[in-house]
């Protein structure tokens, strides 16, 4: 029997033999309460969502948080995702004012990380007041999170904290239910794909909890925001248009706190600096950059400098992890 506690990875991979363990593990441990889930329209809190419902049925309550940094319109992208599954009653909470508030003038990095992680927390355990059988909360945390945040003896940073693992408070009303702390994200999308999943979804590109947050370096703001979300869905809209979103493991753009001199209709413009990150990785341990075709990111950087207002320059960043890390904060 699996002990899904462990801080390591599954050995003997078998996807059905997990699936079926797992359900058997969620179901005893859960008894009769209900599970909030944090739900975020990425791979692993969906896979999660479906995993669990089939375990306990309606007594998952799945939660999309709107923080304010989230990718372009991606609460209408959720709605759209699941539409396929009308039994999983998904309770929408537009939270960005909190969240931005709270990240009004905060440029360090893992200030910013446990910001999101505590306010995150704050907002599942106020709607699970809703909720008198409420009593875990469930999320995708995958191995390499719970590696990068703490180390064997469970306790000292050693990367970064993950906002899901070492940026939780110290004191939580709920429990947490973490099915795929063990795993790999490829382990969990082979758990998707047998669960039915559609594939957009499964195959959808790794997004951080923290979100947007930690790829608007230095202070965020909603005008920060809006010009990286425009960005990014250029970026991303551009390479299922060119039928390479599936030959890199994690694309995304970067807005940098750094203006640089342009020029448009023969006048100086003085506007800010966008990265392009795409990296090739099988567990986002360790990556390669992605050898994204030039002709595309030059059109990618023609629609973006044209189209979105302040962006006026975008770099391609060239950088393997390590050194670098695959965010850039
Ligand atoms: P780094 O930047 O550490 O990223 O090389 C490795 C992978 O993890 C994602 N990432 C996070 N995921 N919470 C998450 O759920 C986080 O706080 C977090 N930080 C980074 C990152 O997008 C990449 O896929």
């Amino acid at each position: 029997m699996i002990d899904f506690l462990e801080n390591k990875p599954i050995e003997n991979w078998d996807v059905r033999a997990f699936i079926d363990q797992c359900l058997a593990w969620i179901k005893e441990t859960v008894g009769e309460s209900s599970v909030i889930l944090g739900l975020s329209g990425g791979v692993d809190s969906s896979v999660a969502a479906a995993l669990i419902y089939e375990a306990i049925g309606s007594r998952l309550i799945p939660i999309f948080v709107d923080n304010g940094v989230m990718r372009y319109k991606e609460a209408e992208r959720v709605k759209e995702m699941f539409a396929g599954y009308p039994e999983l009653n998904i309770n929408f909470v537009d939270a960005a004012e909190l969240f931005l508030g709270r990240l009004a003038g905060v440029s360090d990095p893992e200030a910013k990380r446990k910001i999101i992680g505590t306010s995150f927390i704050e907002v599942f355990d106020s709607e699970a007041k809703k909720h008198d059988d409420a009593a875990f909360l469930a999320q995708g945390t995958l191995y390499p999170d719970v590696a990068e945040s703490i180390t064997a003896d469970g306790k000292t940073l050693s990367v970064k904290s993950h906002h899901n693992v070492g940026g939780l408070p110290e004191k939580m009303n709920l429990k947490l239910l973490e099915p795929f702390r063990r795993l790999y994200k490829y382990q969990v999308r082979e758990i998707g794909r047998e669960l039915g999943m559609s594939p957009r979804l499964v195959d959808r590109h790794p997004f951080p909890g923290p979100g947007l947050a930690v790829r608007i370096l230095g202070a965020v703001d909603k005008n920060q925001v809006k010009i990286l979300q425009e960005a990014d869905e250029i970026f991303i809209d551009e390479l299922y248009k060119w039928d390479l979103y599936k030959e890199t493991w994690q694309a995304f753009a970067v807005l940098l706190p750094l203006q640089s001199v342009g020029v448009e209709d023969s006048k100086r413009t003085y506007k800010q600096v966008c990265a392009l990150r795409a990296v090739n990785s099988s567990d986002g341990m360790i990556a390669k950059v992605s050898e994204l075709p030039l002709d595309f990111l030059l059109h990618v950087s023609q629609r973006i400098s044209n189209e979105v207002s302040g962006i006026s320059r975008v770099v391609f960043d060239i950088s393997s992890k390590p050194p670098a890390t695959i965010e850039w904060e």
